[in-house]
């Protein structure tokens, strides 16, 4: 094989596809791929799909369309679809698609290099398993090369809570944890490249159980090794925010005071139906207990509106609730019928009603994210400086509540983490002066 294949991959949706789309580069990248950032001159594409919400397969199709010049000019150019859509739909991709000469699900990335040999001989290669083995540790060793300072670490994947409006438990499958010697020896790989800060990722990471103590026992391992100073993980269930994690954000000086902490609605009646098993007190009083561990950790959110049956005062309800909360920030969907799911039998509410309640809802969170940011000016924040900005001399990085922080320093502070005064705050970043 030649050692210049150009491997073109399209990300969707969540951070796991992120680090899936790195993983299968570097899995490709053993096959003598390497990646580049448009599809014009790729000899493979790969659409990393997500489902989580309406019309996810009609986009993939319509984006799939639009490579079909791209095919006609260059015979050897192979298709692949991977990720969630991929697991939902199966073969159907190839029935409706014929161009498309590869389907992978989420769980069957390690078999890419075999499915390369396939489709180079001509034929179709699907895969949508749930094999027993740990996709990860079949794929290559991440690689030495300089990388960003922040990375991405899959430690759980699948979820077993089944809310009765979330494709997860059908494409990602049941809940599975990596051991945690896996995890942590990857997170040393991660370290000796150059990597800072690493967040951890998992449909319901809080769930993990690789290791003794849970999530909290691997953070506390995480935490022992040298070079690493940020962790974060993310996302979390609040019936498995257990004491031990609390703790952590107490006592943990390397986890970071973020936590994202979907609640989708504030009405009992509402969180029953979605089958989240916690009311919304209980929510409350949980983030007064991580409140009470952690006082400045800034809170986020996911938020359904439009749910079945959700009326104007379940709606209030869940304005209330983020009125109470206070979120530095959020995610707010409009309810998305999801065919095979619970919900998807229920009536569904007109859109407008949704799209109108979306709205509210959306204004008020970004109020209160604004006031947040307008509050912290005059403060400071410790920034990871990532990237270099538009502007010469200027760079940009995360504080450690996970603001966008822009500030004038030189390129060796990449990488490194400065504190700065907090001068100036716009909608969806800070502008700091490094101290
Ligand atoms: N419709 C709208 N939003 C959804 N989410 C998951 N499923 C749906 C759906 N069917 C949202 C939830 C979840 C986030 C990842 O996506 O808020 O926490
Ligand atoms: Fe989906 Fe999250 Fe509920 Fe699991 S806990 S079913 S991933 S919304």
């Amino acid at each position: 094989m030649s050692a210049d294949k150009k491997l073109f991959i399209k990300t969707y949706g969540c951070q796991m596809n992120v680090y899936d789309s790195e993983r299968m580069a570097e899995a490709l990248g053993g096959k003598g791929y390497v990646q580049t950032d448009t599809p014009d001159d790729a000899d493979m594409i790969l659409l990393n799909t997500c489902h989580i919400r309406e019309k996810a397969a009609e986009k993939v199709y319509s984006e799939l369309g639009r490579f079909k010049g791209l095919k006609a000019a260059n015979p050897d150019l192979k298709i692949g679809v991977a990720g969630c859509v991929a697991q939902a739909e199966g073969e159907e991709i190839i029935r409706r698609q014929p161009m498309v000469d590869l389907v992978v699900g989420p769980q069957s990335y390690h078999r890419l290099p075999a499915m390369d040999d396939t489709v180079r001989r001509g034929a179709k290669a699907l895969d949508t398993d749930f094999p027993e083995d740990d996709k990860f540790d079949m794929l290559k060793k991440r690689k030495r090369a300089s990388r960003a300072p922040t990375a991405f670490l899959t430690v759980q994947e699948g979820c077993d809570k089944f809310c009765a409006f979330c494709v997860v438990p059908y494409t990602r499958g049941a809940e599975v944890s990596r051991p945690s010697a896996r995890v942590i020896s990857e997170a040393h790989e991660l370290v000796e490249s150059g990597v800072k800060e690493i967040t951890l990722l998992g449909q319901n990471v809080n769930a993990y159980h690789g290791h003794e103590g849970g999530l909290a026992g691997l953070i506390w391992e995480l935490d022992k090794i040298d070079g690493l100073e940020r962790i974060r993980f993310t996302t979390s269930h609040p019936n498995d925010m257990d004491d031990a994690l609390i703790d952590a954000h107490g006592s943990c000086d390397k986890l970071m005071p973020y936590l994202h902490l979907p609640v989708q609605s504030g009405s009992d009646r509402i969180l029953k139906a979605m089958n989240r098993k916690h009311t919304a007190e209980s929510y409350i009083k949980l983030i007064e207990r991580i409140r009470a561990a952690r006082p400045d950790l800034l809170l986020s959110g996911d938020f359904i509106v439009g749910f079945p049956g959700e009326t104007d005062e379940d709606f209030e309800d869940t304005m209330s609730l983020i009125r109470e909360v206070n979120y530095g920030q959020a995610y707010s969907f409009k309810y998305s019928t999801r065919p095979g799911t619970p919900a998807a039998e229920k009536p569904q509410l007109p859109d407008d009603v949704a799209a109108d309640r979306l709205q509210r809802l959306q204004a008020l969170l970004k109020s209160q994210q604004i006031a947040n940011q307008d509050a912290m000016v005059g403060g400071r924040v410790k920034v990871l400086f990532e990237k270099e900005g538009r502007e010469a001399g200027q760079l940009i990085g995360k504080s450690e509540y996970l603001h966008a922080v822009y500030a004038e320093a030189p390129k060796e502070a990449l990488g490194q983490v400065v504190e700065a005064k907090v001068v100036e705050s716009s909608p969806n970043s800070l502008a700091g002066v490094c101290l």
